[in-house]
């Protein structure tokens, strides 16, 4: 007994030290590419690329899809580019589609030739240590993005050789969609149609708000009935009445039972979408 719960401590411990894991900016050493000479990684130029969220410091290395993300590039040029004029580049491949942005923003298809690579950016004066913001806002898709990005000065194009790497996953299911979605599956055949629409059905006995399968909009409009109800009287009022206590009806649940334990979720999920 005594071993299991420190186990669970540690397991607890260890997964929120994990959450809360710090994400550092990717380092890149920059490679060099021109025409005469191809691609050299002999230059002293370095990046340091990372991610947040908008208007949050705090690093990441993921987000969720629609969030508004930031994505900032600390450039180090040679010392002898320091006050020149360079043309950003950044290219997003999440494969197998290879993206670079243009200059009105977008992300357009990259075929991954050097000659057709054009910046976003044009002019900025280099810096010893140059931090552009070179992105913000949402990344359309989600999977694992590799972001790279590379700057124009003079005839060279100097760029990160690794990338860094930022997943996009898919948002979860908000607790209203997924009250919907029990509420379609279970509670309307089981709950609803089956018990108390003998009672509360349009034009039967109070309160007659209830609608039939007969109606196509059945599943919305019993669903914005039970969510009104809810939000007017709450989860308890609505449990209670369900069993017995206080309720006209009688007991049409019995507490502990499936059906039951269906309701009660089913209204948890209406509580928890009302404090969102
Ligand atoms: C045998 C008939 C009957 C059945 C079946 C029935 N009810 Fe009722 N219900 C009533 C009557 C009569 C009232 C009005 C008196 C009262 O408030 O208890 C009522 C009232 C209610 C109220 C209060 C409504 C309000 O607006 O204040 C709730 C909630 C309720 N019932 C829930 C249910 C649920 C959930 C079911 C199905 C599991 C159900 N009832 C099945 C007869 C029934």
């Amino acid at each position: 007994m005594k071993f299991s719960q420190s186990l669970c401590l540690t397991l607890l411990l260890t997964t929120s030290l994990w959450a809360f894991a710090q994400v550092s900016p990717k380092e890149v050493n920059g490679a060099r590419n021109t025409a005469a000479e191809g691609t050299r990684v002999d230059t002293n130029v370095s990046f340091s690329l990372r991610m947040s969220l908008a208007g949050d410091e705090t690093l990441r290395n993921s987000a969720t899809l629609g969030d508004s993300v930031s994505i900032r590039a600390t450039i180090r040029p040679e010392i002898a580019d320091i006050g020149k004029p360079a043309d950003i580049i950044l290219v997003d491949f999440l494969p197998p589609v290879l993206s670079m942005r243009n200059s009105d923003g977008n992300f357009v298809s990259w075929n991954g030739s050097l000659r057709r690579l054009v910046p976003y950016l044009e002019g900025l004066v280099l810096e010893e240590e140059l931090d552009v913001e070179v992105f913000s806002g949402q990344l359309g898709a989600t999977g694992n993005h590799r972001i790279f990005v590379g700057f124009l000065v003079d005839d060279a194009l100097y760029f990160t050789p690794t990338a860094l790497r930022l997943d996009i996953e898919e948002a979860p299911a908000s607790p209203l969609a997924l009250a919907q979605a029990l509420f379609n599956s279970t509670i309307s055949p089981i709950i609803v149609q089956s018990k108390c629409i003998v009672c509360h059905v349009n034009n039967g006995e109070f309160p007659e708000n209830l609608v039939t399968t007969s109606d196509p909009d059945h599943l919305n409009k019993n669903f914005n009935v039970f969510n009104l109800l809810h939000a007017l009287r709450g989860t308890d009022f609505i449990l209670n009445k369900s069993i017995g206590l206080g309720h006209g009806g009688g007991a049409q649940l019995i507490s502990g039972s499936t059906e039951y334990n269906n309701l009660q979720e089913f209204l948890g999920l209406l509580d928890q979408s009302a404090s969102d």
